[in-house]
C-alpha cells in the first residue's frame, strides 16, 4: 500500500476519486479484520450520516499489537525518553507492550470499565498513558484523552459533558524543571463530577497525593491483581473509538467522534505513506498524546504499521535547546514530526544548539499544526534535514483524523511553506463566501472536502445538531475545514490560517470566545474582546481588550488577576499575551463587535481600518489606538 513513485501517487489518486469504494476496499485488505465488510462506504452529508466498513468487525488493538508478535514480537514499538536526561530511556517491544496493554485492560475491567463506557485519561508523556489509551480500545471503552495543561473546570466540563466513570492519571508529571501535581487537579475536578465512580492512579513523580477510599486506586497496585491475559473486544466498524475534545468558534469545545474501522484504516494508510515509514526505521513525533496528532501519529498509525515511536516526556529546551537533537542522536532517529512553534523557538537560539550533534539518521522530516513560514522551512531544512531530507507540511485537524493534504515523503516535490497535494481519497475544493467552487489554479478561497474518507469524524459526542451546523451546513453538501487556502499556479495547496474565530497559539487551537467567557468570568470585568496577532514564536498570540471600570489596584495587578482566572478556567495554554484596558469596544448599531477592526490594532496596522462611520461609537477607535500606543 505504499506509494513509491509520483507516477503512482497520480495513479492512486485518480482511482480513488473514480472509485473510491474499490480503492479504500483495497486498502482495508492490509488490515486484520474478524469480519469483513458488506459495504464499504455509504454516506450523506445532509444529515450528516457516514459508515465505512459497514458490517465489519475488528479490534484496533490486534492490529496495533497481536498481528506483529509472531513475526515483530522483539521489535521496540516505544521507545521513551524521559524529562530528565539523566534517567534512562525505556524500551518497549511489541510483546511487552501488548503483556502491559493486556493487563492493564483487566485492570479496567475489574474497576468496572466495560464496552461504549467513556474513559477520561489525563497523564503525563509516560509509556504508560499509551497503554491505558491501548486498554480502553482492548475493552471497547472509549477513550476522552484530556492534555495535562487543562484546568480543573475545563476537565470537569468534558468528563461531565460524555459521562465519564472512569479516570486514568498520575501523582504529577514532570515539565523541564516544572513539576505539575495532575491528580490534585483531577481531585478539584471530580468535586463536580457525578459519574465518575473510579480513578486509577499512576505513580510517576511521587509527590502527595490524596486517594479517596473507595474512589481512588493505585495503577501499581491494580496492576498485580490481574492476569495478563485479555482477548479484544470485538468491535463493530462503526462502534466508537474515542472522543477528543476541540475548541471552536463557540465558548464550549465540542467532543469530537472517531470510529474503529475507517480512523484505523486512514491513520495506517497515512502514516506508512507521508512518512514513507521503512520497517526497522526509528520514528518521532513530539507531539502530546493529549492532541490528535499523537492519537494517530504517535499511537494508532505507527503501531498499526509495526513502526518504533519514540514518546518523549519533556519539553524541546529542556535541559538545554539542544534536547531533541540529543535524542536523534541518541535514538538515531530516520524521522522527525513536529511543529512550526517547536521550530521557530529552537532557531531563536542559533546553531550552537546543534554544534557537534549527529543528525546523520534523519531521512524525513514532518510539521503539522500551523502554516510554517518560509524561513522556518528553511531552516528545518537545510540545519536539521542537512538539504537531503524531504519535509513533509502535513495538513490535517482533530476532525479530519489524518493527513489530508500534504508531500508523500521521497515521492511528492515539496515547495517551502505549502502542504502540496491532497493525499488519495481526499477531493478538496474552494469556495467563495456564497459556496461557490472557485475553479482553476492560482485562486483562494475557503476550503472545503466535498467527498467522504475513513478518518473524518462522525458525530460531535452528544449533540449530532452540533456536528451537522459546525462543518455541514456552511455550505451545502460540503465538509467546510474553517481554513482559508491557496492554490497555486502548479495546483499546489497553502493553507493560509483559520476563516473562522479559532486561534492556533503555538500549534494549540483556542477559540476567542471561549477566552472571553473565561475573561468575562473576573469579577469587575464587563466585556472583553479576544483576537490573535501575528507572534514571531507561537505563530499567534492573544490579544485581549478588556473593559475593567473599577479595578482592583494598579492595572499591571489587575492583569494578573485576570491571567490567573484564564488559568483556572481554561488552562495556561489560553492566557492571553496582551490585555489592554479599553472603555469600550467598537461595536456596529446593533451590538455586534467588529473584529476586523480589533484584528487590524492588534497586528499594529491601523492605517486602513476601513469603513468606521456604521459603528455606534466611532471615538472609541482612536481612543483604543491610543491605548495600545502606551502598552
Ligand atoms: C487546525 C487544526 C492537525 C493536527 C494538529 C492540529 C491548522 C494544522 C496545518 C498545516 C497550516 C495547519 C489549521 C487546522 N493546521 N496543520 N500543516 N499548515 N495550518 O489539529 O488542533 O485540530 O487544529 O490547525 O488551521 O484547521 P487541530
Amino acid at each position: 500500500m505504499q506509494i513509491t513513485s509520483f507516477k503512482q501517487y497520480e495513479e492512486d489518486y485518480k482511482k480513488s476519486v473514480e472509485n473510491p469504494e474499490q480503492f479504500w476496499g483495497e486498502v482495508a485488505q492490509n488490515f486484520q479484520w474478524r469480519k469483513p465488510w458488506f459495504k464499504v462506504l455509504s454516506w450523506n452529508f445532509n444529515e450528516p450520516n457516514i459508515k465505512w466498513f459497514e458490517g465489519a468487525k475488528l479490534n484496533i488493538t490486534e492490529n496495533c499489537l497481536d498481528r506483529h508478535l509472531a513475526t515483530n514480537g522483539d521489535k521496540p514499538a516505544i521507545v521513551w525518553e524521559p524529562n530528565n536526561p539523566e534517567e534512562e530511556s525505556v524500551t518497549y517491544t511489541y510483546k511487552m507492550l501488548h503483556e502491559r496493554v493486556c493487563r492493564f485492560a483487566n485492570v479496567l475491567k475489574r474497576n468496572g470499565a466495560k464496552k461504549g463506557d467513556r474513559i477520561c485519561i489525563y497523564m503525563p508523556m509516560v509509556p504508560e498513558l499509551a497503554i491505558a489509551v491501548l486498554a480502553c480500545a482492548r475493552i471497547g471503552a472509549v477513550h476522552s484523552v484530556i492534555f495535562g495543561g487543562f484546568s480543573a473546570k475545563s476537565i470537569a466540563d468534558r468528563i461531565n459533558d460524555s459521562q465519564c466513570k472512569v479516570v486514568i492519571t498520575a501523582d504529577g508529571s514532570y515539565r523541564g524543571n516544572k513539576q505539575i501535581p495532575l491528580k490534585e487537579v483531577i481531585d478539584d475536578a471530580l468535586i463536580g463530577c457525578p459519574t465518575v465512580e473510579k480513578c486509577i492512579v499512576l505513580t510517576h513523580i511521587r509527590t502527595p497525593v490524596s486517594m479517596l477510599k473507595g474512589r481512588d486506586v493505585w495503577w501499581e497496585d491494580e496492576v498485580k491483581h490481574v492476569n495478563d491475559i485479555c482477548e479484544a473486544e470485538e468491535m463493530d466498524a462503526e462502534d466508537m473509538l474515542f472522543i477528543l475534545y476541540t475548541s471552536g468558534s463557540t465558548g464550549k469545545p465540542k467532543g469530537v467522534v472517531h470510529t474503529c474501522g475507517g480512523y484505523m484504516v486512514y491513520a495506517g494508510y497515512t502514516f506508512s505513506n507521508v512518512f514513507n515509514y521503512q520497517p526497522g526505521e526509528v520514528y518521532f513525533c513530539t507531539a502530546d498524546i493529549g492532541w490528535i496528532t499523537g492519537h494517530s501519529y504517535i499511537i494508532y498509525g505507527p503501531l498499526s504499521q509495526g513502526a518504533t515511536s519514540v514518546l518523549f516526556e519533556g519539553i524541546p529546551t529542556y535541559p538545554t535547546p539542544s534536547r531533541f537533537w540529543d535524542i536523534v542522536e541518541k535514538h538515531k532517529v530516520n524521522t522527525l514530526y513536529t511543529a512550526p512553534t517547536a521550530i521557530r523557538s529552537l532557531m531563536s537560539y542559533g546553531e550552537e544548539p546543534l554544534k557537534d550533534k549527529d543528525l546523520s539518521s534523519i531521512r524525513v522530516l514532518g510539521s503539522v499544526g500551523e502554516p510554517i513560514n518560509e524561513e522556518a522551512w528553511h531552516w528545518f531544512d537545510e540545519k536539521i534535514g542537512r538539504g537531503k531530507a524531504p519535509i513533509v507540511d502535513t495538513w490535517w485537524q482533530t476532525e479530519t483524523g489524518g493527513i489530508m493534504i500534504s508531500p508523500i515523503a521521497t515521492v511528492t516535490p515539496t515547495k517551502p511553506s505549502f502542504a502540496t497535494l491532497p493525499l488519495p481519497g481526499i477531493q478538496p475544493i474552494l469556495v467563495d463566501e456564497n459556496g461557490n467552487e472557485i475553479e482553476g489554479n492560482g485562486v483562494m478561497g475557503n476550503l472545503c472536502i466535498k467527498f467522504p474518507w475513513p478518518g473524518m469524524l462522525r458525530t460531535t459526542y452528544g449533540d449530532h445538531e452540533r456536528c451537522k451546523q459546525t462543518y455541514f451546513s456552511t455550505y451545502e453538501n460540503l465538509y467546510f475545514t474553517g481554513d482559508g487556502c491557496l492554490r497555486d499556479e502548479d495546483g499546489y495547496y497553502r493553507i493560509t490560517g483559520r476563516v473562522d474565530d479559532v486561534l492556533n497559539v503555538s500549534g494549540h487551537r483556542i477559540g476567542t470566545a471561549e477566552v472571553e467567557n473565561a475573561i468575562n468570568m473576573h469579577a469587575g470585568v464587563v466585556e472583553s474582546a479576544v483576537v490573535g496577532y501575528p507572534h514571531d514564536v507561537k505563530g499567534q498570540g492573544i490579544y485581549a481588550f478588556v473593559i475593567y471600570p473599577e479595578m482592583h489596584g494598579e492595572a499591571e495587578l489587575s492583569k494578573k488577576d485576570i491571567l490567573q482566572t484564564v488559568t483556572r478556567v481554561i488552562g495556561a495554554i489560553a492566557k492571553p499575551d496582551k490585555i489592554l484596558f479599553v472603555s469600550g469596544l467598537p461595536k456596529t448599531r446593533s451590538g455586534k463587535i467588529m473584529r476586523r477592526i480589533l484584528r487590524k490594532i492588534a497586528e499594529g496596522d491601523t492605517s486602513n481600518l476601513g469603513d468606521t462611520s456604521t459603528l455606534l461609537d466611532p471615538g472609541i477607535v482612536e481612543e483604543i489606538i491610543e491605548a495600545t500606543k502606551k502598552l
